[in-house]
């Protein structure tokens, strides 16, 4: 339970309640972003003007949203779907061989093909008949504790822009790639689905140091996560199956696959830039969210 002091702070919510009405859901205000106005000098597109202003236009689509409370579609031109019809083919290959039999059939589920980019109201219309989960376009990264907080109302939010086409392999940001082919599938899994909202009521009620932790945890599954299967093991984080490089690296001799532990995983220190040396493989998508629901109950 929780201590009565964390409680009168934070609005009181039900671990339990996995169904959470459009009523139950707080207003879409704006968030704190992390730097989303100036490109890094590494993002392949900072120097591309033409780059720029479309990505700051599909950013303003997305910011509508909290006006509206309307997903707004983006019209992709066609050097954007050329990106992800590349990214999504190649993808689409290794993914074969490496991701997780479930992730494989929720793609195919939601109508996510290398074909076209799909709109995240069309995601999100199916993902909420499917779990209840909720997709909500944002134009940028968002600071941590309010990004994970989402969760606890089972959603998710989405950036909706492309990486640069001169990198189709690489995006120093979250973008639709990322999101639609690594992230929204997952949801479609009950378990995943409600394992992602203990991380989010975790973020709500968490001290900065149990805040950490989380984004560790958030990082080794939903980002990197390997899950066994039928005595193999398989990719379901979305940092995975979004990017070739590290899909094949996780399943090279240059990464230890260990087995999922809790306390080892909320103390692993990473950095964001590197690829990964050490992976954790679940046994199922139901312990991690049995071993989450016992650790967050401990805040
Ligand atoms: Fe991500």
């Amino acid at each position: 339970m929780l201590a009565e002091s964390v409680a009168t702070i934070e609005p009181a919510f039900e671990i339990s309640n996995y169904k959470i009405s459009d009523e139950d859901l707080p207003a879409f205000t704006d968030l704190e972003f992390e730097h989303i106005n100036e490109l890094h000098l590494d993002h392949p597109g900072a120097n591309d003007l033409e780059y720029r202003k479309r990505r700051d236009y599909i950013a303003s689509c997305a910011k509508k949203f909290r006006e509206t409370g309307e997903i707004t579609d983006v019209e992709y031109n066609s050097r954007e779907q050329r990106v992800w019809r590349y990214v999504a083919e190649e993808l689409e290959e290794l993914q074969q061989k490496y991701a997780s039999p479930f992730y494989l059939r929720a793609k195919k589920d939601l109508g996510i093909t290398t074909e076209r980019i799909p709109q995240l109201s069309e995601m999100n219309r199916r993902l909420k008949e499917l779990t209840g989960f909720r997709l909500a376009p944002i134009e940028g990264l968002v600071e941590t504790r309010g990004f994970l907080s989402w969760l606890s109302y089972r959603t998710m939010l989405c950036t909706q822009y492309i990486r640069h086409h001169s990198q189709p392999a690489y995006t120093p940001e979250p973008d639709i790639v990322h999101e639609a082919i690594g992230h929204i599938p997952m949801f479609t899994n009950p378990n995943f689905a409600d394992y992602s909202q203990f991380i989010g009521h975790g973020a709500r009620i968490a001290t900065d140091k149990q805040l950490e932790e989380l984004g560790r945890l958030y990082w080794f599954t939903i980002e990197f996560g390997l899950v066994e299967h039928e005595g193999d093991i398989k990719a379901y984080g979305a940092g995975l199956l979004s990017s070739f490089g590290e899909l094949e690296h996780a399943f090279s001799d240059k990464v230890e696959r260990r087995k999922f532990d809790l306390e080892e995983v909320i103390n692993h220190e990473f950095t964001y830039s590197d690829m990964q040396k050490v992976l954790y493989v679940i046994p199922s998508y139901a312990e991690l969210k049995e071993i989450t629901r016992k650790y967050i109950e401990s805040f």
